[in-house]
């Protein structure tokens, strides 16, 4: 079962569509996502230092790196969160907007999934999800709703619509989240490490949706010390350290043969446990 391609009223129009055989998303030539010389300080601390960064349209990058090597402030920065110093972000050709109309059109257009949840404690579920798309889309509400039931089913939660959100297990509540996310029929989906708050036994519900996502051609900006996923999903693996992407290559390419020795000192801690 996939998600996109369930029964007769899914809303095909609004996905991307899956890869044909053999293509595959690094040979498109046109980046969705460009960041060119991305620099950021947190007063004196350098934390994005001149980040060149294309992904293509229906590319799956997988962001790794030692805590504090600046993987959230990349995320934030694609999403607008947070402000950069000097250089470019775009989006489909267009640059970042900095404030007003363009800028909540942007974030609607790039969704993020956040290791907290962050969902919304006092609304159930549905209304969770429905929230955005009916405020900001401009979704009437029974369709918001409809839509909504749709994605929520997807993600194997569709019997938790009713409930508060502290009813749920974390592994439904990031499934709900990211369900929310997409009721918002992003154009990326960015995930800032979306596992590590989970409970062990709960991980491989939210990869397992994560994975389907990519496997049907969304685009995704995914941070995550799941090397297994990586390895699996990714098109591309960045290694950033320091606050610099320090090395990118295919998952094979990067796990089996690590260029840099910052890589390689990396990849030896985490595959050891
Ligand atoms: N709002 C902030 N104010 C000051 N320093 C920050 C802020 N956010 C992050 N930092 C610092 O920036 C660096 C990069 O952080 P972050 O992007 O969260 O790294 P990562 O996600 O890779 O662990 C860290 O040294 C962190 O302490
Ligand atoms: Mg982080």
């Amino acid at each position: 079962m996939t998600l996109f391609s369930k029964g007769a009223e899914r809303t095909v129009d609004t996905f991307p569509a899956p890869r044909g055989d053999g293509e595959t998303a690094t040979e498109q030539a046109a980046a969705l996502i460009q960041l060119r010389g991305v620099n950021k300080h947190f007063g004196p601390l350098h934390v994005l230092k001149d980040i060149d960064l294309d992904v293509a349209e229906g590319e799956v990058v997988v962001v790794i790196g030692p805590s504090g090597s600046g993987k959230s402030t990349l995320c934030r920065a694609i999403n607008r969160l947070e402000t950069v110093d000097s250089g470019t972000i775009e989006l489909g050709g267009v640059p970042l907007a900095v404030e007003g109309k363009s800028l909540a059109s942007h974030r609607a257009d790039v969704g993020m999934v956040f290791q907290s949840f962050n969902l919304f404690a006092h609304m159930t579920v549905l209304e969770n999800v429905t929230l955005g798309p009916i405020r900001v889309r401009k979704v009437p509400p029974a369709k918001a709703r409809a839509q909504a039931m749709e994605l929520l089913e997807r993600v194997g939660v569709g019997q938790q619509a009713p409930k508060l959100p502290a009813q749920l297990s974390g592994g439904q509540q990031q499934r709900v989240a990211i369900a929310r996310s997409l009721a918002m029929q992003p154009r990326v989906l960015l995930f800032d490490e979306p596992t590590s708050a989970l409970d062990p036994e709960m991980v491989n519900e939210v990869l397992d949706v994560m994975t389907d996502l990519a496997q049907e051609g969304m685009t995704m900006v995914v941070v995550t010390h799941e090397m297994g996923f990586a390895r699996k999903a990714a098109d591309r693996v960045v290694f950033m350290a320091d606050g610099a992407i320090v090395e990118q290559a295919s998952p094979a390419e990067f796990f089996d043969n690590p260029r840099t020795s910052r890589a390689q000192d990396f990849l030896s801690k985490v595959l050891s446990h």
